[in-house]
């Protein structure tokens, strides 16, 4: 049986997502920001993250295929669901579940970047930093965890678990 343990609980997880928000909300005072939701796994942070923020805002949805099995991505990243809104110029917070090897991130952010965008920063619920491959500057961190395969909250194994109000590492046996 896998067994799972558990890492934020939903309290914990709340009041950062506040304090969050309201960084968010004091950085980009008087601006307008347009939050990118990378699927599937950012869909319930960036959901509560939302709520916490007070400015104008859009929101939109990205999804990625990064190419690796359940537990590792590969470097091979590709949009497979682009954004909606006109992006042009725009100040774009990418919003994810978890920063791992760092690729996704870092292709996302040179992508968006690249096309006309104003700005793009970045932010995550957890920044785990035991396999980081690629230097990235996540602007908005939510929770370090620095290892363990994490469930819950967004956050699959092969697409199970994202429904779990609390974060959880899982181990397999
Ligand atoms: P990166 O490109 O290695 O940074 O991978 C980021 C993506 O891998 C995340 O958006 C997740 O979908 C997935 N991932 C990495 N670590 C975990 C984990 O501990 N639990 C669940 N998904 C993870
Ligand atoms: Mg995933």
């Amino acid at each position: 049986m896998d067994s799972k343990t558990i890492v934020l609980d939903q309290e914990q997880i709340s009041s950062r997502v506040r304090e969050l928000g309201e960084q968010i909300t004091r950085e980009y005072a008087g601006r307008k920001v347009v939050m990118l939701c990378v699927l599937n796994g950012a869909f319930i942070f960036a959901a509560d993250l939302c709520r916490a923020i007070d400015l104008e805002l859009e929101i939109d949805f990205i999804r990625v295929a990064s190419y690796g099995d359940a537990m590792h991505s590969s470097g091979t990243v590709q949009l497979i669901k682009s954004p909606e809104l006109d992006l042009h110029r725009k100040d774009i917070i990418l919003i994810e579940d978890i920063v791992d090897t760092g690729h996704t991130v870092a292709w996302l952010s040179r992508h968006f970047q690249e096309s006309g965008a104003n700005s793009v920063r970045l932010c995550t619920l957890i920044d785990k930093t035991e396999r980081r491959e690629t230097a990235v500057t996540i602007d908005f961190v939510g929770f370090i965890v620095n290892k363990g395969f994490l469930i819950g909250y967004g956050l699959d194994y092969a697409e199970q678990y994202r429904h779990l109000p609390a974060v959880f590492t899982l181990e397999k046996d």
